[in-house]
């Protein structure tokens, strides 16, 4: 899959040696707006060719209140203030230092199959080995419990030891799993009870991907933090930003002996404010957060009446333009061998396969979730056009299709298999 791209434009890659690719992965939810969107651009350049202040640190970055102030205005609830920062680990770990400054609680509290960043501080948020391994000692007194599950939370919260429940919305990396409507309701109030802060990590799920501003604002909670990043900037300019209430932007920089207790270099460096500015505008004016409803709607649809007939599909799930299909092992034996012959290589391999097909076969670029490797993550930027989503389901439903019928599919994919795990 490591071609040699020439130009990205919208949902399309062009490779030097002339193909045309799909894009169905938005570089992790990073490209909300399509590749190199003219008015981001445009923006940029603008930014750079008046000459203005950049990195000064002395003094406040007018672009970054403007910023700041919209994103707080979109977020709503009690969200007041932003740390601006350049990745989602950055703003992970300051949700982690500031969640424990104002509670002036240890414990963090983090759901089981999350994926929050591979700093040190996010990394002790993610409790799966194959990230983990060879990079302790992390984090103590973080703890782990169930997604979705409110006992399990309440049997944690009610220690009072926790500063912090940092959780995905909708997890994206564990399989693309929406909780239950309630969920996020009765961790508000439990949180609320026991003096834990609601921390969301927005990081993917952020900036209308799954047709809100914020995923959270569908479950109608008014979280303490939220942690966001990828497509802020229109996959131009790195950039994060964690939204905060008063009271816990006070418990960190109250005073004037801690007014830089935690800054970073390139925090709110013009030309990431700008983009981000400009991304913003662009999701707006083209009313992207409707469009990924609409458009996501319409591809869930399609691709659970078109695959539902296939026995190693298991289910279509997600919201807006952030969807997850669910392959499952099949039952028949004829299917069953090869099958296993190919998790007894690598958990991953099946699903690699079937990205590899769709990305050879038929030009479309895909991924399957980096902590659940049975589920295949759809999620192409939120301007995908209709006929792109009748070409993308077409090419699922050929790539199923051949899995299902042809020895030539197994065979060939297990030659390839064995090259890739010798090499
Ligand atoms: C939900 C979530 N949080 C945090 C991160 C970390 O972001 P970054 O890679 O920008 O550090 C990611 C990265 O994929 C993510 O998906």
């Amino acid at each position: 899959m490591n071609v040699r791209y020439e130009r990205c434009s919208g949902s399309e890659l062009f490779t030097a040696d002339g193909r045309r690719i799909l894009d169905f992965l938005s570089g992790y939810c990073v490209h909300n707006i399509g590749h190199n969107h003219p008015t981001v651009i445009a923006a940029l350049r603008e930014e750079l060719e008046r000459e203005g202040p950049a990195m000064v640190q002395t003094h406040v970055a007018e672009s970054a209140g403007e910023l700041a102030e919209k994103l707080c205005l979109r977020a709503g609830g009690r969200l007041t203030k932003v740390f601006f920062g350049s990745s989602g680990s950055e703003g992970v770990e300051a949700a982690i230092k500031f969640s424990r400054a104002h509670t002036g609680r240890p414990g963090l509290l983090y759901a089981n199959g999350g994926f929050h960043g591979l700093t040190c501080g996010a990394l002790s948020l993610m409790g799966d080995s194959f990230w983990r391994d060879g990079f302790g000692p992390l984090l103590p007194e973080t703890e782990a419990i169930p997604f979705d599950d409110v006992d399990a939370l309440e049997r944690k919260l009610a220690s009072k030891h926790f500063a912090a429940f940092i959780v995905e919305p909708i997890q994206s990396e564990a399989g693309v799993l929406v909780p239950t409507p309630e969920y996020f309701r009765a961790a508000q109030s439990l949180c609320r009870r026991y003096g834990t802060l609601l921390v969301l990590d927005e990081v993917q799920t952020g900036m209308y991907r799954t047709g809100p501003f914020l995923a959270v604002q569908r479950f109608g909670v008014d979280p303490d933090m939220v942690v966001m990043a990828k497509a802020m900037s229109g996959g131009l300019v790195p950039v994060s930003a964690v939204l905060m209430t008063d009271a816990i932007y006070d418990s960190v920089y109250g005073s004037l002996r801690r007014a830089i207790i935690h800054t970073s270099t390139f925090s709110e460096n013009g030309l990431a404010m700008r983009a981000a500015l400009a991304t913003l505008e662009v999701l707006e004016a083209e009313k992207l957060g409707p469009r990924a409803t609409e458009a996501g709607e319409k591809l869930r649809t399609r691709l659970h009446e078109t695959l539902r007939g296939y026995e190693m599909v298991k289910a279509v799930r997600g919201e807006g333009l952030l969807l997850g299909v669910e392959f499952a092992a099949p039952r028949s034996l004829r299917l069953r061998i090869p099958f296993e012959a190919f998790m007894r290589i690598h958990p991953a391999m099946f699903g690699q396969i079937i990205v590899m097909r769709l990305f050879r076969d038929h030009g479309i670029l895909t991924q399957i979730c980096g902590n659940n490797f049975m589920v295949l993550k759809v999620a192409p930027p939120l301007v995908v056009t209709d006929g792109q989503i009748d070409e993308f389901v077409s090419a699922v439903e050929g790539v199923m299709e051949l899995a299902h019928s042809s020895s030539a599919f197994w065979s060939e994919a297990l030659g390839l298999a064995r090259r890739a795990i010798h090499v």
